[in-house]
């Protein structure tokens, strides 16, 4: 599929289908709309009346024009009020619209949308990452795809010539999304830690990245004892991964991100029994997904800094060799960790791979991970929490979340928690009361960041859709590379 931008104007168009943006209680026809009206024999106006669409937000109709008309199908889709238009609410529409286009087996497709806040490269890149983003079908696991016969085949983004830039930005973006998607989307026995290896080498061979794999015994020598733990009781090694991108130049900053990689979750001895979601914990990478997909955009970007790209990958699983409720573990700082729950196994791993990062002296790190079901509890499954001791590196997220239409909100570190993963035997245990149990997880980490400006994403919640939502199909979403790929361009 193409897509391409353009100045034809909407009179001018033609095509299949051509999709048109209104605002909130701006819906007369005047101008040029009158003149496309009259030239679809009134059939723009006629759908308006008839769907009484009224251009809120998330609203769309679509239906046939006469037989001799130059185009076959008119689309509406509403933006929502003029002055509280967001960047994402153009992205949606140009979900909406390509959906529909889709359905209604259109090959061309013009859009035609406003140019957000003057910024026409923005925009673009915006609207073609909905479309990308929403077209996106998963047809790995099928002996036969669903989908054959007319397909869609370009679309035009209607006066927004010049921008092919944003356009191509958007393509490389979308390819680090989709590339999370997927690496989510497939279940355990298809994405190993040594699946993730693999992802990890094409990416670097593709775009240039140097790439560190430390087998099981280098993660001894470093004194891994918190993610090793994990790793104990699965038939399938552990992998720590380490991406390097570097820019040619010398880098103005270097960063760390690192990603949660469970490939898959069982809850290990503490095992999580049925209805706890326990066949839905292959997505318990989707912080080490995100950060790959990530990886996969910057190296397409090339921008002017330094970025690490940290996982500590392996199973939970149980056998005779699994760690014990009880156990307690030493992680790489000396740290001694009680275990007093084998399925708060995430911040195990991360502890170790907070600490790795720490020690390559970069200037930021951020994590992402799929932390506790209290996060979701506590904002929904649509909502990542952001915990993070430092305002400069957590406004920074918040605003590349916002640009992104990534929802993030900043949590507290609620110090007085703390009492709560006390351990009376060790320096601290895994888990804390059930109450606040996103805040002690982060508290937990905290403990493995010395001094360096750090941010905690909770994303346990939106990794995951359980149906379609704008450009997000039902499953696995790639929530995180569009901020993080935002953060990591706002700090070159
Ligand atoms: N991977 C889970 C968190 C999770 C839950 C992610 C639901 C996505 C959806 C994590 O390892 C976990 O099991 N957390 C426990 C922590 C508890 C034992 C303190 C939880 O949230 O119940
Ligand atoms: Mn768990
Ligand atoms: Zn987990």
């Amino acid at each position: 599929m193409e897509i391409q931008a353009t100045n034809t104007s909407r009179q001018e168009w033609t095509g299949d289908a051509l999709a048109i943006g209104f605002f909130e209680e701006a819906i007369e026809l005047t101008d040029t709309l009158a003149q496309l009206d009259e030239k679809l024999g009134g059939t723009l106006k006629e759908l308006i009346a008839e769907t009484e669409f009224k251009g809120s937000v998330g609203s769309s109709a679509a239906t046939r024009v006469g037989a001799n008309s130059a185009i076959r199908k008119v689309m509406i889709v509403g933006l929502g009020k003029l002055e509280a238009l967001k960047l994402d609410n153009l992205r949606r529409a140009a979900a909406t619209v390509a959906r529909l286009a889709k359905k209604e087996k259109c090959k061309t497709l013009g859009i035609s949308l406003p140019v957000w806040n003057n910024d026409p490269a923005a925009t673009t890149q915006a609207i073609a990452e909905g479309v990308l983003l929403a077209l996106h079908q998963d047809n790995r696991f099928k002996s036969e795809p669903e989908e054959k016969g007319r397909q869609l085949e370009q679309i035009e983004l209607l006066g927004l010539e010049g921008q092919e830039a944003a356009i191509t930005r958007a393509q490389q973006v979308a390819t680090g999304v989709l590339l999370a998607r997927e690496l989510v989307a497939a279940p355990a026995n298809a994405v190993t830690p040594i699946t993730m290896v693999k992802t990890a080498q094409a990416i670097a061979q593709e775009h240039g990245l140097q790439l560190e794999v430390l087998e099981k015994d280098a993660c001894e020598k470093l004194g891994m004892g918190a993610f090793l733990g994990v790793a104990q009781a699965s038939d399938i090694p552990p992998k720590f991964i380490h991406l390097t991108y570097k820019p040619e130049g010398t880098p103005r900053r270097k960063l760390a991100i690192i990603g949660k990689g469970l490939t898959f979750d069982s809850g290990g001895l503490n095992i999580k029994g049925a209805g706890s979601g326990i066949e839905t914990m292959k997505m318990d990478m989707g912080g080490a997904a995100a950060t790959l997909g990530a990886a996969k955009v910057i190296g397409q970007l090339k921008p002017e800094v330094e970025v690490h790209f940290i996982s500590a990958v392996t199973e939970n699983m149980i056998s005779g060799r699994a760690m014990r409720p009880g156990d307690i573990l030493t992680a790489s700082n000396g740290k001694t960790i009680e275990v007093n729950n084998t399925d708060a196994e995430g911040r195990l791993t991360l502890a170790d791979a907070l600490v790795f990062a720490e020690l390559l002296g970069v200037d930021a790190i951020i994590d992402l991970a799929t932390l506790t079901g209290a996060c979701i509890i506590a904002l929904g499954d649509e909502i990542a929490g952001l915990w993070s001791p430092d305002d400069a590196i957590a406004n920074q997220l918040l605003q590349a979340s916002e640009q992104a239409g990534e929802k993030l909100w900043r949590m507290p570190f609620e110090e007085k928690y703390f009492e709560g993963i006390k351990s009376p035997i060790a320096d601290l245990k895994n888990t804390g009361p059930r109450a606040g149990g996103a805040i002690t997880a982060a508290l937990f980490l905290k403990q493995f960041v010395k001094e360096t400006p750090w941010a905690h994403l909770d994303v346990a919640g939106p990794v995951w859709a359980d149906k379609e939502n704008g450009y997000n199909n039902a499953g696995a979403t790639g929530y995180g590379v569009r901020t993080l790929v935002n953060w990591v361009l706002s700090n070159s």
